[in-house]
């Protein structure tokens, strides 16, 4: 008799859309997938990704032959739940700059002592964001903000390994603190998308039972990634309360143990639960990344990420140190303006990513000097939220649909580039890049890479990689190994090209000037 393959489903829940792929447990072959669109916009109601979840899932086949699952998801996002567990507002998402604020008072309000002992509330401090205008005052100086920030920059990163941005979580908490006082009195426990869905699917038991697992938890801002531990004190400084410690967050999962399983009543009672995490996380999980290995994925967020056998932590910020679903380290940096630039010129010219692509690869290196400044959502790394976008060079010469395509390709990579540059800074092992995304199916993209770069990469064949890290991750869950099973990676092509430094030359001196200037913000 011919045994059935055991299969496991790994879903991801991403800004745009939910992909559920169903793959085989001891292959990884992929049986089947399902995809559902979620809403645009930086604020979403939880429920639509659940909804989404469903109707991916039911595009897939459902999970009734299915073992095991997953979740995998964007990021950050902020879902506050009260203490019935019903959600108090809808998600703020890692993308949604209004806490820029936040975040620039949360670094002045940290002091370098109190990076590695749990410290005190913002209420036993005596309240408000004080810190930084108290210990002036007691100084008998006055408040020098940029001394409080490169302080408070220096202790956030020894204290969680990155620096806060608007996308942290715990500048949108302080965000609720600050502008919706009343919901923040009334949260019970915090969670991520990713641990939200996890625990819909196990029924919605009681908020003790929501789980997460470390490459989330070090994107809150309230986590000791190298340590492994939580900074309820940075929790209790976000929201301006002094109970942090009664507030419930999820309880971090060791890699590839399982969360437990699927809820009866759903008809899920057959599935374990993997622990989830982060969809970069799941991502280097899903390309099988190991030490050395970098990933630069070109989707909603531009994402350069590389394993690291140790803890990151940079004072600048352009870094953030966050932890990978293996149990190692996944430093990152992340931008804002990726793909969608992309999306934008393409619509400017009136042409498809194809038709974009072609007229790119038919204009020369540095596109005669046209350059574009790419910060259509201000910028996080740099953090910039507040920035603009602007288009330099232009002449009778420059001003083609050809430049203008090409500018808009190589802005998006010298970003990217930038962004590779700070992760080698601060130490982290390259040695073979991947270019993953849907910005990677565009061959401009593949063939300009290198020269931006300035070393070869491969492209993996097309394929949803973050569904994939989950699939895995529900197959190590439910085989309980000390590792990861082995799944054959996807097979990549090589692109080279000779390097173009001026490319990223002079975009550092136009995009330097840029926002130097007041028109930028
Ligand atoms: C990473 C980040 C984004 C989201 C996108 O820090 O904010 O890559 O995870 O889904």
């Amino acid at each position: 008799m011919v045994r059935k393959p055991t299969l496991v489903a790994g879903v991801d829940s991403s800004t745009q859309s939910c992909t559920v792929v169903v793959r085989d447990a001891g292959t990884g072959a992929l049986r089947r997938t399902g995809r559902a669109s979620h809403p645009d916009g930086t604020e979403v109601d939880p429920e639509v990704w659940w909804d989404a979840l469903q109707a991916a899932v039911a595009a897939a086949g459902g999970l009734d032959d299915v073992a095991a699952v997953s979740v995998a998801g964007q990021q950050h996002g902020m879902v506050v739940l009260d203490a019935d567990g019903e959600v108090i507002r809808p998600a703020l998402l890692w993308n949604d700059t209004r806490s820029a604020r936040a975040a620039e008072d949360l670094i002045a309000e940290l002091e370098p002592g109190d990076a590695h002992r749990p410290g005190p509330t913002a209420a036993d401090r005596g309240g408000g964001s004080g810190r930084a205008a108290g210990r002036t005052a007691g100084a008998g100086r006055a408040p020098d903000r940029a001394v409080d920030l490169a302080a408070g920059r220096a202790a956030w990163a020894a204290a969680t390994g990155s620096v806060p941005v608007a996308s942290f979580t715990v500048t949108k908490l302080r965000w609720l603190a600050d502008h919706e006082p009343g919901n923040a009195a009334r949260v019970a426990a915090v969670a991520l998308p990713h641990d939200w869905l996890t625990w819909r699917l196990a029924g919605s038991p009681g908020l003790d039972r929501l789980v997460t697992d470390r490459s989330e938890a070090s994107g809150t801002g309230y986590f000791d990634t190298a340590r492994g531990t939580y900074r309820r004190d940075l929790l209790g400084l976000a929201l301006r309360r002094d109970d942090a410690a009664r507030i419930v967050l999820p309880r971090v999962l060791r890699a590839g143990e399982a969360a437990g399983t699927g809820d009866p009543g759903l008809g899920l009672g057959h599935l374990v639960l993997g622990p989830g995490a982060g969809d970069n996380a799941a991502a280097a999980l899903g390309l099988g990344m190991g030490p050395g290995d970098v990933a630069i994925s070109i989707g909603t967020s531009g994402v350069v990420s590389a394993v690291s056998p140790h803890p990151v932590a940079d004072d600048s910020g352009m870094v953030a140190g966050f932890a990978d679903a293996t149990g190692a380290f996944l430093p990152m940096a992340v931008t804002l303006n990726a793909s969608r630039v992309l999306d934008v010129v393409g619509r400017l010219l009136g042409v498809d990513h194809g038709e974009l692509s072609a007229l790119a690869l038919a204009a020369a290196p540095g596109a005669a000097g046209l350059t574009l400044v790419p910060y259509l959502e201000g910028e996080r790394t740099p953090n910039l939220p507040g920035a603009t976008g602007s288009l330099l060079g232009l002449t009778l010469a420059s001003a083609t649909r050809e430049n203008l395509a090409r500018a808009a390709v190589e802005a998006v990579l010298c970003g990217l580039a930038d962004g590779l540059a700070a992760l080698e800074d601060v130490g982290a092992p390259v040695e073979r890049v991947r270019v993953i995304g849907g910005g990677a199916r565009s061959e401009a993209v593949r063939r300009i890479a290198p020269t931006v770069l300035g070393r070869p990469v491969q492209v993996p064949e097309p394929g949803e990689y973050a569904a994939d890290g989950a699939a895995r991750q529900a197959a190590w869950a439910l085989a309980g190994t000390v590792d990861p099973p082995s799944w054959r990676p996807a097979p990549s092509r090589t692109y080279d090209g000779e390097p173009a430094r001026h490319v990223r030359e002079r975009y550092a001196e136009v995009r330097h000037r840029h926002v130097a200037s007041p028109h930028a913000r």
